[in-house]
């Protein structure tokens, strides 16, 4: 008796260890990779948008940008911003809500300020923004080069 309760705790327990020690480590590697940067990734500006066909308030998504999917919001007459689309959290595509202003993840309800901010919800770290640049009415940004 003692015995068969001592194996399924063994097996229940090993269970438990095989399920949650490979979680843990997903989930270690997913936020670390977004508080260290890859360094190799070189960078690579590319324009994405003209200021005349985007109103202020209004944000875009750019799918697959040099292999970065982006979301961009035009916040002032002259400035842009532009974050990588992927929840820090477990990855869903955010987008954005002109009604709140920010940004919003479907999957959990995570919501990100216009500077890529957690304001609410479960994601652990802010978005990954990327810098822009204005020239004239072109909207550059600067992004790692993930694919050719
Ligand atoms: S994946 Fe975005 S809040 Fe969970």
């Amino acid at each position: 008796m003692g015995q068969t309760e001592s194996r399924r705790e063994f097996l229940a327990n090993l269970t438990m260890a095989a399920t949650v020690i490979p979680g843990m480590g997903l989930g270690a590697g997913f936020v670390f990779r977004y508080l260290i940067p890859s360094r190799q990734h070189p960078t690579s500006e590319v324009f994405i948008e003209s200021l005349r066909r985007f109103e202020v308030g209004a944000s875009r998504l750019f799918p697959q940008v040099l292999g970065n999917d982006l979301i961009a919001v035009r916040v002032a007459d002259v400035e842009v911003k532009v974050f990588s689309s992927i929840c820090t959290h477990l990855g869903c595509h955010i987008q954005w809500d002109p009604t709140a202003g920010n940004f919003l993840c479907p999957c959990h309800m995570g919501r990100f300020d216009t500077n890529g901010k957690v304001l609410s919800g479960p994601p652990p770290a802010p978005l990954i923004s990327f810098p822009v640049r204005i020239e004239g009415q072109n909207i550059f940004v600067s992004v790692p080069v993930k694919e050719a």
